[in-house]
Formats: C-alpha cells, sequence, structure tokens
C-alpha cells in the first residue's frame, strides 16, 4: 500500500567524474526497478550533472539541504528555485548533521519544511534521538517534538507529500544499526503523532524511511517491519554494488 522509497545521501562525498559514475552504474543496474521509488542525494554542485547521467532512468534526484529564502544576501546557501533549476525535484531538510554540527533548530526546519512545499520540491524531513536521549528513554520525546515542529503551521495537502526519515544519530556512520523492532517501534510513533496531528489516512499512506548503517545484510530485516517504508543510506549508498544491494532486499 505504500510504495517503499530507498534514498542515498552522498553526503560531502564524490567529486565530478566518481558522481557521474556512480550515477551512470545505477541507471544500468537499476533499469526496470518499478516496484519501488530510488533516489539519489548528490552534493548541490553535482546536481545537473547527476540530472543528466540519470535522465530516463527513474530514479530521483534531491538536494541535501537548502535555505528557507529564495535568494538575497546569504553567502555560500541554496535556494529551492536553484535546486528545481538544477533539475532535482527533491531535499532532504534537517538532517541529523545539520542540526547537531550546524546547529540546525526544530524551528528552521519547519521554515525549510514550508520553503520546499513552496517551491515546489518533495522533502525528506529528518528526525532522530542521540545516544544519551536514548539511554535516558527519552527517543518517543524527543522525535515527537521533532516531526510536532516540522510539521507545526503545515496543512494536509503538503503534508502527505512529504517523507519522515527517522535517524537514530547514535546508529549514523557508526556501523551500528537500530534493530528491527527498534525502529519499528519509533516508526509507529511518528505514525500515530501524524494521525493525531492530521488523520487516519494521512498516517496510514505516510512513508516513513529507516536511516543509520543500512548495508545490505541488515535491509531484508528492517524492510521486513511493517512500518518500515524505506531508507535513507549514507556510506552504503557510495557504491553501486552496496545501494543495489540494498535496493534488492
Ligand atoms: P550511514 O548509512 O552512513 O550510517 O548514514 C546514514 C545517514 O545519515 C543517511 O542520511
Amino acid at each position: 500500500m505504500r510504495k517503499p522509497f530507498i534514498a542515498g545521501n552522498w553526503k560531502m562525498n564524490l567529486d565530478l567524474s566518481e558522481a557521474v559514475k556512480l550515477a551512470s552504474g545505477l541507471k544500468e543496474e537499476l533499469a526496470g526497478v518499478t516496484d519501488l521509488d530510488i533516489g539519489v542525494f548528490p552534493s548541490a554542485i553535482l546536481l545537473p550533472d547527476v540530472v543528466d547521467a540519470l535522465t530516463g532512468s527513474g530514479i530521483v534526484v534531491g538536494a541535501q539541504n537548502m535555505h528557507n529564502e529564495e535568494k538575497g544576501a546569504f553567502t555560500g546557501e541554496i535556494s529551492g528555485p536553484m535546486i528545481k533549476s538544477a533539475g532535482a525535484t527533491h531535499v532532504i531538510l534537517g538532517h541529523s548533521e545539520r542540526r547537531h554540527v550546524f546547529g540546525e533548530s526544530d524551528e528552521l526546519v519547519n521554515l525549510k519544511l514550508k520553503a520546499a512545499h513552496k517551491f515546489g520540491l518533495s522533502p525528506i524531513v529528518c528526525v532522530g534521538e542521540k545516544l544519551e536521549e536514548r539511554e535516558a528513554d527519552r527517543t518517543a520525546a524527543i522525535v515527537e517534538r521533532q516531526v510536532k515542529a516540522a510539521f507545526d503551521g503545515i496543512s494536509r495537502e503538503p503534508a502527505e507529500a512529504t517523507v519522515i526519515a527517522y535517524e537514530p544519530v547514535w546508529a549514523i556512520g557508526t556501523g551500528r544499526t537500530a534493530t528491527p523492532e527498534q525502529a519499528n517501534e519509533v516508526h509507529v510513533i511518528i505514525r500515530r503523532l501524524l494521525a493525531r496531528l492530521y488523520d487516519d489516512e494521512l498516517a496510514n499512506g505516510f512513508r516513513i524511511q529507516y536511516g543509520g548503517s543500512v548495508k545490505p545484510e541488515n535491509a531484508t530485516a528492517l524492510m521486513a517491519q511493517p512500518d518500515v517504508d524505506g531508507f535513507l543510506v549514507g556510506g552504503a549508498s557510495l557504491k553501486v554494488d552496496s545501494f543495489v544491494g540494498i535496493i534488492r532486499y
């Protein structure tokens, strides 16, 4: 009922020729895969070339971040209309590295989510607790706070067109994956919250990805969980074999 969505967040990796090579490899390997949505999120400077390399593939392309304003004196920033003009259709917002390395607040993520909708980009909003928050039994409270704040003032239609990625901070880049049960438990918490904020129909159709050390070896067990609707993959999305291995879970 929910079409799985598997996305690769390339983070600050790959130069132009490496990115085009990876994109071309994915296009070739994944031709004919239509039972799930696939996306890649290269560095913004590589977007036009990756879009070109993937033309006709069905693989969507997005940016890893954006500014909430349309334009102006924001040196070094990238706007939604710029991302669109590069041919991309999606954007990741509030990634844990944006929140915890660059200090993005819940309020800023909310402004960015509104801007993504306004500029016609499909957003993936990331949420997730830190290790000390999990150990203090605060996972549900943290994730609920992040989702509520991100969706504050967002009406049903744009909300429905959004994807959430649950990425526990302690599982990102650490090789330490949440167990399938741990992931599903938080996805259920998010889905129930969406039902309260909107309604059951929206919540039941809403895609929630898991992210954090996803590999071909753990993809099948994670995807077997009823509320896991795909992945946001970091390290393992940088090679054709491992990303395709995850997609063929
Ligand atoms: P890893 O898959 O490298 O743990 O990264 C996850 C992530 O942050 C994807 O956005």
